[in-house]
This record gives C-alpha cells, structure tokens and sequence, in this order.
C-alpha cells in the first residue's frame, strides 16, 4: 500500500495538539547538556545509553525514568529551552495550536518554586506565538500517585496565576488510583471557573473513563484507549460528543497495544467518537505528532478523509473560543486534496 498522498496530508494540514507532557518533550541530547550546565550527574554516560534505556514494559517503568529526567530542570531558562524546542517542532510539522501540560508537583516537590517553572514554560509560548503564530493554553497536571491534599495544597498555590490556566488534569500511574480519589479537588478547580481533563482508561478499565466524566465532569478524556471494551461507554462517549486525546506511539510504547495494527483509533473513529491524535511524550515514544499520524495512517490503512476527521476533530476539541475552531474548520475544509 503506498501512502504518500496521505503523508503529504498530515505533513501540510493545520492541526492541534491536545495532549503533550512538556517534560516528556524533553530529549536526551537537550537533557545532557541542561544536566552540565546545572553541574548534575546523570545516571547514564550517554545520550545513547539514555536511549538505550527507553524499553518500556507499562506506564510505571516509564513513568520512573521521566520523573529521573525531569530531575535537571532547575532554572527557568531550563524550562524555557524545553518549551521552546518543542514549539519549534510544532513549527515544523504545522501544529498551530498546542495544549500542554505540565506536572507541578514533579517540581514544586523538589523545592522548584512553581513560579519559576510556569515562567519559564510561559515565555516559550509567547516567543512562539510571536515568532510562528502559535496558539497555546496551558493545563496543570495534578499527579494521582501522590494524595489529594497534595493536589488541592498545588490548586491553592495555582490560583495565584489567575486565568492563566485553561484546565486542570490528572496524570501518572492510573491503576490502584481511580478517579474518584480527586472528586473533591475537581470540584473545587470547576467551582473556581476551570475546565477539567483526566487521563483514564489507558491502563486502567473502561469504568475509570465513566467515573472521570461522571464524578470528575471532565471535558475531555486523555487517552481513553480502553473504553472500546466497554459498547455502552463507546455509544455514551459519542452521544455526549466527548473527546478522546488517543496518543498512539505511546500506547505502543507503553504495551497497551501490542502491535499498532492492534490500536482502537479506527474502531473509535468509525464508532463516531470525536478521537483525537497526540504524541503525550514524544522524547521517550519515538515521535512527535506527525510521526504519530503516520504510524496510525500505515498500520490502519487511515484515507484522506480519516486524516481530514483527525484534524478536524483536534481544533474541535480544542479549549480555543468558537470563532477561532470555525476558522480552522473552515481552512481545513478548503484544502485541495
Ligand atoms: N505522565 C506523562 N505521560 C503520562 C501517561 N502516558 N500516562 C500517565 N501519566 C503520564
Ligand atoms: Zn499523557
């Protein structure tokens, strides 16, 4: 099967990213040189053992080594040079809009004052948004290893920002910490005018997707992946017309499919679900977000058109204001293909 008509699609279509960890962004080669220059010790002698290292057999193992990595960022130039080459990567592969997360506790916990690295990820944006036009909005990460009173002591320490934040999510190790241990920090972040997000159902069971949308009252659900188990959720999940940010070289890389012939995405798409592609922490999963349109276009045998939905559905499950969604739409609608 040859596929470059549908490669040169994903390569020139607008799209949105709604589902990237800023500190899994970070690549061995930027890691290296950040560890030097803060005179800290890596537990590898090079980028190539870093590498050689991302052999991942679930969410935890990876997990342990991103929060390692995450160790080196001290400065908020340090959180600017992650940020900014991201945006860069952004700016290559047309990605006009990105909603990036990040975890505070993986820093304030380490005695990173949250100002700073908010500050840091913050300039990045706007150079980027002035330089290429980027949009961006910015998603806290509340870390559902740790307890929820650590959780609601970082929403209280957030609050001083404002509105600089779209949303508030939930992120790392999803079994044996189900969404219903945050109900009382999500319901202060929606009381306080705070879109909220989680990830479930990507290690964990199809009930973990209901319970973030019933108890979490998420606008979107990341990953998701593991709601196809489950028909009714499948049929709730499009009546509702509740995203889902699919990350699918992640999935592959973290052994929630075993081969991306395997991955839902198709199944999901043709079950009218608004899916979205993502990339969640390109540095460790082997690719940004056009790398993942290709994986999922080849092992799924993906058309044009299922491209053209992809991208559709990433602005449309956007946190931008209508108007802006409606222009994306509208230019994507007049591409000639
Ligand atoms: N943090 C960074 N990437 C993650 C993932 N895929 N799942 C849960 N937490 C994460
Ligand atoms: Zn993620």
């Amino acid at each position: 099967m040859e596929f470059s008509k549908q490669f040169e699609l994903i390569n020139t279509i607008p799209k949105a990213e709604l589902h990237v960890h800023i500190e899994g962004t970070f690549e061995p080669e930027l890691m290296f040189s950040i560890a030097e220059r803060n005179a800290i010790r890596l537990k590898y002698n090079s980028v190539e053992d870093l590498r050689a290292a991302y052999n991942f057999n679930n969410l935890q193992e990876f997990l342990d080594i991103y929060y390692a990595g995450a160790f080196v960022l001290l400065h908020e130039q340090d959180f600017y040079d992650l940020t900014m080459a991201y945006l860069k990567k952004c700016h290559e592969e047309n990605v006009v809009h990105t909603e990036i997360f990040f975890d505070p506790q993986t820093h304030t916990d380490r005695g990173v004052p949250l100002e700073l690295v908010v500050n840091g990820i913050l300039q990045a944006c706007i150079d980027a948004r002035n330089q290429w036009g980027i949009s961006y909005r910015l998603i806290p990460n509340f870390l559902r290893h740790l307890s929820e009173e650590e959780a609601i002591k970082t929403f209280n320490e957030a609050l001083k920002f404002g509105e600089l934040f779209t949303a508030f999510g939930l992120d790392s190790s999803e079994v044996g910490h189900p969404p219903v241990k945050f109900k009382k920090v999500f319901d202060m972040v929606r009381a306080e005018g705070f879109k909220t997000v989680a990830h479930a159902g990507e290690e964990g069971p199809a009930q973990n997707v209901w319970d973030a949308m019933q108890l979490l009252q998420v606008s979107r659900i990341d990953h998701g992946v593991r709601s196809i188990d489950d028909p009714k959720l499948l049929e709730e999940l499009a009546r509702k017309k509740m995203p889902l940010t699919v990350c699918p070289l992640s999935n592959l890389k973290l052994k929630v499919v075993d081969v991306m012939a395997d991955h839902p995405l198709k199944q999901l798409l043709d079950n009218n679900i608004v899916a979205t592609v993502n990339s969640d922490d390109p540095a460790y999963f082997g690719g940004y977000l056009n790398a993942n349109f290709q994986a999922v276009t080849t092992a799924l045998n993906l058309s044009c058109d299922d491209i053209i939905t992809l991208a559709a559905n990433s602005f449309k499950a956007s946190f931008l204001p209508h108007e802006k969604i409606q222009l994306w739409l509208n230019k994507i609608s007049h591409l000639k293909f």
